[in-house]
């Protein structure tokens, strides 16, 4: 496969600033290293929206939604544009909250075709603005791909013109849902809120827990994985750092979770689905080197994940 980084520096969805230094930190590490893995493949870098982190947002409930409907857009013509090159896109974003956008674009692309997603996280991230505890809006971006409001668990006064924009990023891509909830899947989410826990007992989503994958071991739930993702044609694939420990990656993320996933587990994990045929697309998200407790452990952490799976994709 030939692959292309698409580098995406807009953070506006975070609760704590820094993250649009990951993808720099990442390559830097690789400099640091002498690994060429940015030299010898392709690198785009997407127009940032990050001016608007200059001034106050008036949508409490969906922070900066204006830009992130310019991000989803943004996403959506060059995810899809990619994909119509038979490129494989390795997706190195600043927050999660553009991930959204990144399956909008999948979905532009192949229209026809049944969209599983494997999301690695500690965090559920299917609030809308109607459940969000923060207002921020990577705690959001898998409720725009199934296309729920989750209205049934509803804790906000939602104003009209919020209502619009989060209309309007639920349907960049398609107008209707882009994934069921049977073709998501979770590994390592272990902070939600009850909100979430509502939502993903109504649509009956599944999540390993990082115990699961330690007890039963990597190459076990992966093939249940595989086995419930069997009717979808294609498989995305998001990866928060934050679903790794944070004792064993300095902190280097806006919301660390204790008991995470070990870097070698999420690598395994990875590595599983780089080599899955179906897998079109693979996101690195929430690296935050303004965190990090030591000198950007995160992204040398994770440098060595994303030069692994690049390793793979292309043999
Ligand atoms: N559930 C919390 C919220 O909505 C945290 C979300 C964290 N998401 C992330 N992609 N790190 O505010
Ligand atoms: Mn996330
Ligand atoms: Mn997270
Ligand atoms: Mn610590």
């Amino acid at each position: 496969k030939s692959i292309v980084f698409l580098i995406n520096k807009s953070e506006i969805t975070a609760g704590t600033r820094g993250s649009s230094l990951g993808p720099d930190a990442i390559m830097t590490a690789a400099r640091k290293k002498g690994s060429f893995i940015f030299g010898e493949n392709a690198v785009e870098k997407l127009r940032s929206v990050n001016d608007l982190l200059d001034k106050p947002t008036p949508y409490r409930f969906a922070k900066r939604i204006d830009g992130l409907n310019k991000v989803y857009d943004i996403l959506n013509d060059k995810v899809s544009a990619i994909l119509n090159t038979n490129s494989f896109p390795i997706i190195l974003a600043a927050d999660h909250g553009s991930a959204g956008g990144t399956i909008a674009g999948i979905k532009s692309a192949f229209p026809d075709k049944r969209l599983g997603v494997v999301w690695i996280d500690a965090h559920a991230d299917i609030h809308t603005p109607f459940t969000t505890p923060s207002g921020n809006m990577h705690g959001m971006p898998l409720a725009t791909a199934l296309n729920i409001d989750n209205t049934e668990c509803k804790v906000n006064e939602v104003d009209e013109e919020t209502l619009a924009f989060w209309n309007k990023l639920k349907q960049t891509g398609s107008p209707e849902a882009k994934v069921r909830p049977e073709d998501l899947v979770y590994i390592a989410v272990r902070d939600t809120e009850e909100q979430e826990d509502a939502v993903m007992n109504r649509l009956g989503i599944k999540n390993y827990e990082v115990a699961d994958v330690r007890n039963r071991g990597v190459a076990a739930v992966m093939a249940e994985i595989d086995q419930q993702l069997k009717a979808c044609d294609l498989i995305y694939v998001s990866f928060d750092v934050d679903s790794m420990d944070p004792e064993l990656t300095s902190h280097g993320t806006g919301t660390p979770v204790e008991n995470g996933l070990t870097p070698e587990e999420a690598k395994a994990i990875l590595l599983h689905l780089a080599k899955n045929e179906k897998t079109v697309c693979m996101e690195i998200v929430e690296v935050n080197p303004c965190l990090d407790e030591k000198v950007n452990v995160m992204a040398e952490v994770t440098l060595d994940i994303i030069e692994e799976i690049t390793q793979q994709l292309k043999s």
